[in-house]
């Protein structure tokens, strides 16, 4: 399969775990599109760069629409995922809100030419996937109008799905996966060609990179424990995708209890299970174009 992004991952094949991780946030991200469209003038112009599905698009969209109408420009390097998006933005707009979709990599393309100035730009998760981070910042900022925003969805707390104690395996497994996942994440940075470290926080790139009235706030996604059937498959998503990029950094046992929780005839299916939930919280850094 080919592979559009510089950093080793087909993206394509994350599609349909992308939507349903999309729905369990869509409360949430609607609560912050309106927060951040309630920035913004009159018919403003919007960008969600590396948008994948959807996830925030169709947030966007809602929140376009309740501001009087806009424009919502879709970027991302990957088709399948750019297509999906589109159509879940558009089948959320009416005549005030128009959807462009843009095919693109951020790492190298001048987001200006997507659209011209723009009032809002937003960009969740997709940052770190780019090999010169401060770069890609700065080229954003370039995007963006007088006055313009930019909100970038970077760093949070460890996402939480799984009990501490599973019962199959050692207790731990979760935090265990987490520390290898660290070390993974470090690994794909590193292995990207060209990949320049940023050696400092979000709020100081986004000094750096010439904004002000520099801020940033967090959300929540918390879909306690029993929890609806689609938290369950989205749990099988996550764990699946833990176990490719950490199985290789974990001890025996602790791929025995993977094979386990992910074997949809043993009694402790991850997706069976009435003690998986989802509880997780990301930072928006928030900073304005002079
Ligand atoms: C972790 S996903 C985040 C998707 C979405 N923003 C969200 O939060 O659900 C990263 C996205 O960035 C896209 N991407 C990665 N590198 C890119 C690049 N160089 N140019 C454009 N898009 C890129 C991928 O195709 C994928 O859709």
């Amino acid at each position: 399969m080919p592979h559009h992004t510089h950093d080793g991952i087909d993206w394509s094949t994350r599609l349909h775990a992308m939507r349903r991780y999309g729905s369990l946030q869509s409360e949430a991200l609607s609560a912050v599109a309106r927060r951040l469209v309630g920035l913004l003038p009159d018919s403003p112009v919007v960008m969600d760069v590396g948008c994948g599905a959807g996830a925030m698009s169709v947030p966007l969209v809602s929140a376009l629409r309740e501001h009087g109408g806009g424009v919502l420009v879709l970027v991302d390097a990957t088709p399948e995922l750019l297509d999906a998006a589109c159509a879940a933005a558009r089948a959320e707009a009416d005549g005030a809100v128009s959807v462009k979709p843009v095919l693109a990599d951020l790492a190298t393309e001048d987001p200006l030419s997507f659209a011209g100035p723009v009032e809002l730009v937003w960009g969740s998760r997709v940052i770190h996937h780019l090999p010169d981070q401060l770069r890609g910042v700065k080229r954003l900022v370039e995007a963006l109008a007088p006055g313009g925003w930019l909100a970038l969805a970077e760093g949070g707390l460890e996402t939480r799905f799984l009990p501490w104690d599973l019962g199959v395996g050692e207790p731990g497994l979760a935090d265990r996966m987490a520390a290898a996942r660290a070390e993974w994440f470090v690994s794909m940075r590193e292995n990207m060609t060209g990949s320049v470290r940023l050696p400092v926080g979000w709020n100081v790139a986004l000094a750096d990179a010439g904004l002000g009235e520099i801020s940033a706030f967090s959300f929540l996604v918390d879909h306690p424990a029993p929890a609806k059937h689609l938290v369950r498959e989205w749990a099988v998503d996550r764990l699946t995708w833990l176990s490719e990029i950490t199985s290789s950094r974990l001890h025996a046992a602790d791929r025995a209890a993977l094979r386990r929780l992910l074997n949809p005839s043993d009694s402790e299916y991850v997706g069976a299970r009435e003690d998986v939930f989802l509880l997780e919280t990301d930072t928006v850094h928030l900073g304005r174009r002079r």
